[in-house]
Parts: structure tokens; C-alpha cells; sequence
């Protein structure tokens, strides 16, 4: 019985020492390298070639090296039987807590103005807002919007969240369903997307969308590129209905040198950094559902395919 590790433009070298580390027993190959696919009962993937795990007759288990899993559920020729897990990791959800609070506090205490100002020599005072006076939402309650809705909580902002089903979280006005969303949306004076990637979601950062919020409203998008339809969001903002965006995540990554994201003087970029999967944390978890695979138990953190996430 064998592991197959498949991340192309990833480097597997920490999963591989950590997975040998904690599980010495474990026979592990790193595609495309020589290996017999009937071995293969449980594979660890991000962004996998489209088509390859039907090629794979015993395989039983995919698990994402990340909290998403549309880069699994995108493959049309996923074999229907087989389960798939998600990363659901304390450091991972700690990190994103950390990201949003430090974009959030960029974005009223005008950093990203101050970065500017200081290649053009400006001395210009920016009137900042205090986190008592801000209210943020956030698209997508679930492990990692949870986490980032208790971290701007305990920082002091008015925390406003919206879910497919009903919360009932402390410390933030929750929100649910289409028919909530337009409430949700006027009470974001800072939107955050952490929404999963699914045909319910792709491309709901619309022109729409952005006209419910409140005039000078920003958006971060930590979730995924197809999220946003990139077009509307510059639109919004050339025309001065958004304050700007803070991005992380893109349709195309790395995000192509040719696109007007780059030049754009008030969208911020980072490299899908936000939160980063490590190796060493996460591994315990996917050798745990190794085991439990192998004695045919439940696994942890497994995905609904019919939900998509
Ligand atoms: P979860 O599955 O735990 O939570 C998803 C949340 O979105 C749930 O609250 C769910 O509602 C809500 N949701 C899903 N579909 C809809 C819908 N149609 N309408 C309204 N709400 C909806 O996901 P995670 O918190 O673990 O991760 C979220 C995403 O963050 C990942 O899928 C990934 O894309 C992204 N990510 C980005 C990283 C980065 O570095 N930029 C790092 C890690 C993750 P309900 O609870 O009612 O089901
Ligand atoms: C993830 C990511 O889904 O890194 O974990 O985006």
C-alpha cells in the first residue's frame, strides 16, 4: 500500500521528510516518479493534473494539502467513490486571523497610502478610522471565517458575518442565505471573502454585489481569484464606489506581469500568502486518516462533494 504525493509547481520535500518522520513505516512516491499505480490507495494533492487519479484503480482517499478543495472538485473525471479531506490546522487558521486584522488595520490607518506617499515624497495626513467605528463582513463563516470574525472581534470591530445556514456565533451579526445577503452587504464597510470556491460562489464579487455596499467600502479576497470578476472590481473602483481591494488570491497565479492589477494604485497584492499550509503541522492529521483509511474508520475534515466544500 503506497502514498502518491502530486503537487506540480509545489515542492514536496517537507511533506516527504515530515510524513517519513512521523510515520517511518510509510511508502511514499512523488508523481510523476516510477510507481505502480494499483498500490496507490491514498493520495495527497494540490492542484493535480486534471484526469490523473482515474488512472488509479485502488485508490481510496484524496487529501488536499490545503483548507480548499476546488482544485480537487474541478477534475470532471474524479472517480465518484473516492473521499476527500480538507486541512483544517490551528496555524493555518491562525495565520489568516493575523492577515485579515493586518489588512483591515492597513486599510483604515491608511498604510498602503503611506507606502505611496513616501515614493513621491508626500507628507500627507490620511484621517484614519478606529477599529469601534468600522464595521467589516465576512462572506464565508466557516473554520477559517470563524477564526478571523473572533480575531476583529477581540480588536474591537463591529464583526458582521454571512453563511449558507444559519449561525449563531458570539460577537457577530450573522447573516445567511440570498435573502440576507443585501442586509449583510450595507453593514460592510470592509468586506472580506473567505467563501469556498463552488458554482454557487465563482464570480459573486460582481458589480452587483459591490453596489449593495456602502459608498468607499473595500474589499479583501483571501478566497479564491475566480471569486471576482476582476473587470467590475476596477470598474467600481475607477468610478470611487470602492475604496480599493486588498488581494491574495487570483483567476491566474502568479498573477501574469501584463495585467492592470499590478500598476493599480489602489489594489494591494500579495502572492497567496495569506495563510500557508506547513508541512509539519498538517502532516499528523493526514497520517492520522491514513490510519483510519487502513482500519476503515471515519476520516476527519472530509469534504461533501454534493456541498463542494
Ligand atoms: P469552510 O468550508 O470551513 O467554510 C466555508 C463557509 O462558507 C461556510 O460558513 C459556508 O456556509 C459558507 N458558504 C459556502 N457556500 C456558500 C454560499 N453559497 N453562500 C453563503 N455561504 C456559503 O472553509 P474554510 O473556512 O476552511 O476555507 C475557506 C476558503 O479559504 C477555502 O475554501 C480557500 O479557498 C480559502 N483559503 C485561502 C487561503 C489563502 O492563503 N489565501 C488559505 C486557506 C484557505 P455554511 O457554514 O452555512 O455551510
Ligand atoms: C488553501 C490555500 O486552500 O492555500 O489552503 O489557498
Amino acid at each position: 500500500m503506497s502514498v502518491l504525493i502530486v503537487c506540480p509547481g509545489r515542492d514536496p520535500e517537507n511533506w516527504v521528510k515530515e510524513l517519513k518522520n512521523q510515520h517511518p513505516g510509510m511508502n511514499i512516491y512523488v508523481y510523476p516518479e516510477d510507481h505502480d499505480n494499483e498500490d496507490v490507495e491514498f493520495a495527497i494533492t494540490w492542484n493535480h493534473p486534471r484526469g490523473l487519479f482515474k488512472n488509479y484503480p485502488n485508490l481510496k482517499v484524496i487529501a488536499s494539502m490545503g483548507a480548499g478543495v476546488d482544485h480537487i472538485f474541478s477534475d470532471n473525471a474524479l472517480p465518484e467513490e473516492i473521499e476527500v479531506t480538507k486541512v483544517v490546522d490551528d496555524t493555518l487558521t491562525e495565520d489568516m486571523g493575523d492577515f485579515v486584522l493586518s489588512q483591515v488595520m492597513n486599510h483604515i490607518r491608511g498604510l498602503h497610502h503611506y507606502v505611496k506617499c513616501q515614493k513621491e515624497k508626500e507628507w500627507d495626513k490620511f484621517q484614519y478610522k478606529r477599529p469601534q467605528n468600522t464595521k467589516v463582513g465576512i462572506m464565508g463563516l466557516g473554520v477559517l471565517g470563524n477564526a478571523v470574525a473572533d480575531k476583529l472581534h477581540k480588536n474591537f470591530f463591529k464583526v458582521y458575518g454571512w453563511s449558507k445556514t444559519e449561525k449563531n456565533c458570539d460577537n457577530v451579526n450573522s447573516f445567511h442565505g440570498k435573502d440576507q445577503l443585501e442586509e449583510f452587504l450595507e453593514n460592510s464597510e470592509i468586506l472580506v471573502c473567505l467563501l469556498p470556491l463552488t458554482k454557487d460562489t465563482e464570480n459573486i464579487l460582481n458589480a452587483d454585489l459591490f453596489d449593495m455596499l456602502p459608498e468607499g467600502a473595500y474589499v479583501i479576497n483571501v478566497a479564491r481569484g475566480e471569486h471576482l470578476v476582476e473587470h467590475d472590481l476596477m470598474e467600481m473602483i475607477d468610478k470611487g464606489h470602492l475604496a480599493g481591494a486588498s488581494l491574495d488570491v487570483f483567476r491566474e497565479e502568479p498573477l501574469p506581469e501584463e495585467h492592470p492589477f499590478w500598476e493599480h494604485s489602489k489594489i494591494n497584492i500579495t502572492p497567496h500568502i495569506a495563510s500557508v499550509t506547513k508541512a509539519e503541522s498538517v502532516v499528523p492529521q493526514i497520517v492520522e486518516n491514513y490510519e483510519r483509511m487502513k482500519e476503515g474508520e471515519p476520516l476527519k475534515n472530509k469534504v461533501e462533494r454534493e456541498k463542494g466544500y
